[in-house]
């Protein structure tokens, strides 16, 4: 049977503990695990544009010994030029894997439905669970626990933003979402994220006064105001988001030790200044490079079965 990875919570918690051992031991070793996917092909589907998604993932698969194909957004045209059922029929008779990386979460939904290989989100404008996956992998590597730690998020409640929910769900970690009024996560987001904490006890909470929401937390973590595909609302937004700018204030509000974490790119004098994303705390290029590890882990844990 095989298994797609479009949520953070297709994972039980003991599956991503157990991805995270699989990539730190290939962190740790890079030749290690040489031939695990020895010959799988994967697809790489881009519908948006990508610095660590597309580099993370092709290097990725040919470390463990596979190799990949990049498609652009000019080639498919997912569900323009050709439907995606039929997108599904044709790749899954060449490759072992897809990633996606598009707009609508139902594209992904659908591939998974109607491929019998492993579909990965890559990112939809719903959520971005590969880059959660690095992050709370990131966390555990700085702070050695997840158990009772407190994670703010603070920005726009977005697809990065219901990630973060839902691995702090499954691992434990109170994650508190910091806002303007009209841009809170998705209410199924929340839902789904608040409904899997149960079994954790984590708090799971939306908040709209950023400094009450960092007091206490053990990392500031945020992400661009206008994700790709709301270009046009760039200058509106900056207005209403720039009492969200995590800066030198923001973050001495936080714990002393607080981590400053961005799944970039960033934008320097928007959401974050200088003086934080490049202080010693920041552990941005850390989650970039935890992005390559996580998802390998994701791999093989997909992929290894697959004929
Ligand atoms: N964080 C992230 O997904 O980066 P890219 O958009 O460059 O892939
Ligand atoms: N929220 C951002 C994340 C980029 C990695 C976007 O969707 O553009």
């Amino acid at each position: 049977m095989k298994r797609d990875f479009l949520s953070v919570l297709d994972f039980t918690t003991d599956e991503i503990l157990e991805s995270f051992d699989i990539a730190r031991k290939m962190k740790a070793n890079r030749r290690e695990f040489a031939d695990a996917l020895k010959g799988q092909a994967l697809a790489l589907i881009f519908e948006k544009p990508s610095l660590r998604t597309r580099t993370t993932f092709d290097i990725g698969i040919q470390q463990l010994g596979g190799y990949s194909l990049y498609l652009s957004p000019a080639e498919i045209s997912l569900g323009k030029r050709e439907s995606i059922h039929d997108v599904a029929k044709n790749l899954e008779r060449m490759v072992q894997g897809i990633m996606i990386r598009t707009f609508g979460h139902e594209i992904v939904l659908g591939m998974a439905h109607h491929a019998k290989v492993p579909i990965i989100n890559g990112l939809t404008d719903y959520s971005h669970p590969c880059q959660a996956m690095a992050d709370f992998l990131t966390i555990q590597e700085v702070k050695g626990k997840f158990d009772g730690l407190k994670l703010t998020y603070v920005g726009d409640g977005n697809n990065v933003a219901h990630s973060l929910m839902d691995a702090g769900a499954r691992l434990g970690v109170n994650v508190t979402i910091a806002c303007p009024k009209g841009y809170e996560p998705n209410l199924i987001a929340y839902q789904d994220a608040v409904e899997a904490a149960k079994k954790t006890g984590a708090k799971i909470e939306v908040e709209h006064d950023p400094i009450k929401a960092v007091k206490g937390a053990d990392a500031v973590y945020t992400d661009v105001w206008a994700s790709m595909g709301q270009e046009a609302e760039t200058e509106a937004r900056k207005k209403i988001f720039m009492p969200y700018q995590v800066n030198e204030n923001l973050m001495s509000h936080a714990k002393d030790d607080a981590m400053f974490m961005h799944c970039l790119p960033a934008h320097r004098g928007d959401e974050v200044t200088s003086g934080v994303i490049d202080a010693p705390n920041s552990v941005v290029f850390q989650e970039a490079e935890n992005r390559l590890h996580a998802q390998k882990a994701v791999m093989y844990k997909l992929m290894k079965d697959i004929d």
